[in-house]
């Protein structure tokens, strides 16, 4: 059923990523020239709403940002209102105050109807209790990682590989005129999308994802036989979040402060170290961190993103209650945002793009066995 909306809010959480000022645009363009609503940002994300942070944005505010990386309102991966940090007890363990009837009241001081959350699985599982709770929120999924359950693809991942297989490429001229090994560690939290998307589109020798875990001496036999048949040289794409078979995911930090306490990173370094070691091969790693997540959007990010924020407006205005845009097979649709906050997308062991990779002998690192009697090949 079509809604009598007057006032929406926009808000933005979790980690940045290119495209959310396009969505921001789309969606406080459709509401004031399409729907002649009023429109609100809340700073900072959720923490903007549990300190009450929000002000009208207007035509202008959101004019000439299509192109711009970031996110005009700003945003924050550290607030969950329902289990908002405080501060530490005598024994220094954290306090969290559960803090959504402020949210609550804050949206209804600014008399906002509905919020539209871009955000990633974190930021729709803050939603969630919101929608319980009786505010309306359409989700529009936002990630470089294209984590988010329910949707195909979300707006931002398209520019982190771009930046990362541009990384990718510039590491191979250097590897080839040092007969090096290059391991290149990229973002993506527990799902490969970004190393394997970027690790195929470079060309890249060996592709690590955590989806798939790896053995040091299938890696290894891999580099030394590339080394042996004359290419003097390996790419390897590695995932944050990957790790070796029977092992455990690296981190640079834990802090229980935060919604997400686990900053994963290390491996990158690790896996270099291990090959220098183990075949006295030169070996150098990168670690491309941020600039995955700056700059400005790819041309898909811009559409993909304008498409998003259009589609959240119109089923917002079509009556729509706790949903979020989604893509399945290339057709815009919508999910329920409550069950999209439940987990993640990770790769499918038997993706299309591992299965072609295979083909064309790019190696995850992975034991091969033979028809079961577990014969080691390094593919
Ligand atoms: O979820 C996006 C992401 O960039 C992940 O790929 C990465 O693990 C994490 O955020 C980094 O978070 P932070 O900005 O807090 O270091």
């Amino acid at each position: 059923m079509p809604t009598s909306i007057k006032r929406i809010g926009i808000i933005t959480g979790g980690g940045d990523c290119p495209g959310i000022n396009a969505v921001i645009r789309a969606v406080a363009k459709t509401a004031i020239y399409k729907h002649n609503l009023q429109v609100m940002g809340i700073e900072d994300g959720f923490l903007g709403l549990v300190e009450n942070r929000i002000s009208p944005l207007t035509s202008l505010h959101v004019s000439g940002i299509l192109n711009r990386g970031g996110t005009i309102l700003g945003t924050n991966n550290r607030c969950n209102p329902s289990k908002h940090y405080v501060g530490d007890d005598e024994q220094g363990n954290p306090i969290f105050q559960n803090r959504l009837d402020e949210c609550v009241a804050n949206l209804k001081r600014h008399e906002i109807e509905a919020l539209i959350v871009i955000g990633g699985d974190g930021t729709m599982a803050c939603a969630a209790p919101l929608v319980q709770k009786g505010i309306n929120c359409i989700g529009v999924p936002k990630t470089i990682d294209n984590d988010i359950l329910g949707t195909d693809i979300t707006f931002g991942f398209h520019t982190a590989v771009a930046t990362a297989t541009d990384a990718l490429d510039k590491l191979h001229s250097t590897a080839a005129s040092h007969h090096r090994v290059m391991v290149c560690e990229v973002m993506g939290r527990n799902a490969g999308w970004i190393a394997l998307t970027s690790g195929v589109a470079s060309g890249s020798d060996v592709i690590l994802i955590p989806e798939v875990p790896f053995s040091l001496d299938v890696i290894t036999d891999f580099v030394n036989s590339r080394m042996h048949r004359g290419r003097g040289f390996s790419i390897i794409a590695c995932s944050e979040g990957a790790k070796p078979a029977g092992g455990d995911q690296m981190a640079t930090q834990i802090d229980p402060k935060r919604p997400d306490p686990v900053r994963l990173g290390g491996i990158g370094a690790w896996v270099a170290n291990e090959i220098e070691q183990r075949t006295g091969i030169e070996t150098r790693h990168t670690v491309l961190g941020h600039v995955q997540r700056g700059g400005s959007p790819v041309a898909q990010d811009r559409i993909l993103a304008t498409l998003f924020g259009h589609h959240a407006m119109e089923l917002l205005m079509g009556g729509a209650v706790g949903r979020m845009v989604v893509t399945r097979e290339g057709r815009l649709q919508d999910a329920d945002l409550c069950e999209c906050a439940k987990g993640q997308r990770l790769v499918p062991p038997d993706h299309p793009l591992i299965r072609a990779a295979r083909s064309i002998r790019t190696s995850f690192g992975e034991y091969i066995t033979d028809a079961g009697h577990g014969r080691k090949k390094s593919n």
